[in-house]
């Protein structure tokens, strides 16, 4: 590929926008005294806590390849991350996961209680649409309803929870059936990364088509990796439990595929992933790159 981006630069841009988004939020989040500061204390756990906040990246480098201002993708990507927060809060509660450890700390309902989780997680969602509804998102109202709805789809039920509901089913035991609960579960919230700064943006047609190509390959590859390292992965260095997929009998793309297979689909996955941005050239440079860091990521 003609525009390569060296690995230090990209991984400054994501610690950047790692930083942007923290701070961002610890503003963002409310504070509260009397008991209900329980509640606000551990929604800041859960959403200030050292996630990766690849999301944030994807959303912020979009909203610069198209010109979108940055205050309003910053935002975007605040939503996003309060909505990624809630949804690992309960991904990890007793009834869900059952997982004791998130982000190398203690579960939201470890470290507070799962009433408090709940809790987090429902306040954490509800956050994130009073953020997108805001003003200072973006002056216009209409364009901050797009938001909200493309935030809404992502995350409900034709999206992430729809995603989450087949996943603890466990009614899926083929390719196909793994391929589409990845695109409910992870997939749509981040195809909504890169389609609200493209919103924002008032991207063209074309573009958004391009784009959101890229983005659902991405997701893919973003899930096969998950996969590979929920079986081959550290504990200690993920942050959080390993080998639940196949300890609770759940297929997934490494328990159907096989890790050299599920390898090889990633090699071919990558490059079909970078053609869809072959049209912006060089603009799109550390977005391409970017498909190489999330293959390459060990936690
Ligand atoms: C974890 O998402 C859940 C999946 C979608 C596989 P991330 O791996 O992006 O988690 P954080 O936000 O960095 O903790
Ligand atoms: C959860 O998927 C994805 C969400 C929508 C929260 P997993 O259950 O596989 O995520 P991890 O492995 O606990 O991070
Ligand atoms: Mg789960
Ligand atoms: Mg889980
Ligand atoms: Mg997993």
């Amino acid at each position: 590929m003609a525009f390569e981006v060296p690995r230090e630069d990209l991984a400054q841009r994501v610690a950047e926008a790692a930083d942007l988004v923290t701070v961002a939020l610890d503003e963002l989040l409310p504070r509260a005294s009397g008991p209900e500061a329980r509640l606000t204390e551990a929604m800041r756990y859960a959403a200030l806590g050292p996630g990766k906040r690849l999301r944030t990246f994807f959303a912020i480098e979009t909203g610069r390849m198209f010109g979108a201002p940055e205050r309003s993708v910053l935002r975007a990507a605040c939503a996003l991350e309060c909505i990624q927060a809630y949804s690992l809060i309960h991904d990890d509660l007793p009834c869900m996961d059952d997982d004791d450890m998130r982000r190398g700390r203690p579960t939201v309902h470890k470290a507070y209680d799962e009433a408090t989780a709940v809790l987090a997680g429902d306040a954490l969602q509800t956050a994130a649409f009073e953020i997108l509804a805001h003003p200072d998102t973006h002056p216009e109202g209409g364009l901050r309803a797009e938001l909200v709805m493309k935030l809404a789809q992502a995350s409900g039920a034709r999206g992430m929870c729809g995603g989450q509901m087949i996943d603890i089913l466990g009614v899926r035991d083929d390719l196909g059936g793994v391929a589409r609960m990845q695109r409910l579960k992870t997939g749509a919230l981040i195809a909504c990364a890169f389609e609200m700064p493209l919103v924002v943006a008032r991207a063209k047609e074309a573009e958004r088509h391009a784009v959101l190509g890229f983005a659902h390959d991405l997701g893919l590859a973003y899930q096969i990796v998950d996969d590979l390292l929920d079986a081959e992965g550290d504990a200690q260095a993920m942050g959080k439990a390993v080998g639940k997929d196949a300890a609770m009998g759940k297929a997934n793309f490494v328990t159907l595929l096989g890790v050299d297979a599920a390898r090889e689909r990633l090699t071919l996955l990558s490059d079909q992933t970078k053609a869809h941005l072959e049209p912006f050239g060089e603009a799109a440079e550390f977005l391409r790159a970017s498909v190489d860091f999330v293959l390459e990521r060990r936690t």
